[in-house]
């Protein structure tokens, strides 16, 4: 088997192009601009390029961008200051505090001091605990993006038995607790579990999110199964730099019936799924209905 490539490049155009007709609507029909702002504390090359790019789609979309950029030494007093004075603006739906943070910061105590209806994130205490008990939250856009994709390949997921590799709290587990929502059966694996070949081989759907380059390979894939590759690594091969996902995609996708490329997989979905995010936190505060087909 060859398995379809789910081309998540064109799926996040898609999503964005949504997010802009209805961000054009709520201009049009209630005089509102969604906002989102994004903070930045320090000097990190691959934080600017994010941020960067977060701005320029954020304004693609028509919504407002407030970009903040704090030097490194930025004390932790003045960093709270900042998030409650966007928690206090009703311009900002969105907030985004860039991680990692610098040392000195502590990042737990910053993302829980964002407004929970603003933390377009998802890492807000409060969010974590309503997703976890399947109440209306504000979801991880990663997550977000692989259920996205998943539910568009296969309607609906009921049933299916879904493999999540990896137990991070900004993927792993989020990601178990979204497909739980949609009532498959879920199994959390991860670097340490036993027989990890065998624990995959039982997914209909196998989400690779433990970071370790090419670490699921063809002969743990079931026939048929569809492959989500969460990982970006960055390694060099043949004395050339190399962007490689979790999974290995040559062998897996001479088994498997569906699988997402890197690049071009996960990666571009999750910034389009920030975008939904930040129109859906509008929208929740203005008491308006929510964007369809953009949230959990
Ligand atoms: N750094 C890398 N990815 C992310 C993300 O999704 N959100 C935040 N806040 N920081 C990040």
């Amino acid at each position: 088997m060859t398995a379809t490539v789910i081309d998540g490049k064109a799926f996040a155009a898609k999503v964005r192009a949504q997010v802009a007709a209805h961000v054009a609507r709520l201009a049009e029909e209630q005089g509102l601009q969604p906002g989102l702002a994004v903070v930045l504390v320090g000097e990190d090359p691959a934080s600017q390029v994010y941020v960067r790019n977060k701005h320029a789609s954020t304004v693609e979309v028509g919504m407002a961008s407030f970009e903040h950029r704090l030097p490194a030494e930025t004390s932790e007093a003045d960093l709270l200051a900042l998030v409650k004075s966007l928690n206090a603006d009703p311009t900002v739906h969105g907030i985004l505090v860039q991680l990692p943070l610098p040392g000195h910061l502590n990042s737990e105590l910053i993302i829980n001091t964002i407004d929970p209806a603003k933390d377009v994130d998802g890492f807000h205490i409060s969010n974590v605990g309503l997703l976890g008990t399947g109440q209306k939250s504000m979801v991880p856009c990663t997550p977000l993006g692989c259920l996205m994709m998943l539910r568009d390949h296969h309607g609906k997921l009921a049933g299916l038995n879904a493999v999540v590799v990896g137990r991070s709290n900004i993927v792993g587990k989020p990601m178990a607790q979204l497909l739980l929502g949609d009532s498959c059966t879920v199994t959390i694996a991860h670097s340490r579990t036993k027989d990890l070949a065998e624990v995959c081989k039982r997914a209909d759907i196998l989400v690779a999110a433990v970071g370790r380059p090419e670490m699921i390979t063809g002969d743990m894939v079931k026939p048929g199964a569809t492959v989500i590759d969460v990982g970006i690594n960055r390694i060099e091969r043949d004395g050339k730099a190399k962007l490689v996902g979790d999974v290995h995609y040559a062998s897996a996708a001479a088994v498997a019936g569906a699988i997402t490329p890197v690049p071009g997989g996960v990666g571009p979905m999750t910034i389009a799924c920030l975008l939904a995010n930040t129109l859906t936190a509008c929208c929740r505060a203005n008491g308006l209905p929510e964007p369809e087909g953009l949230t959990a």
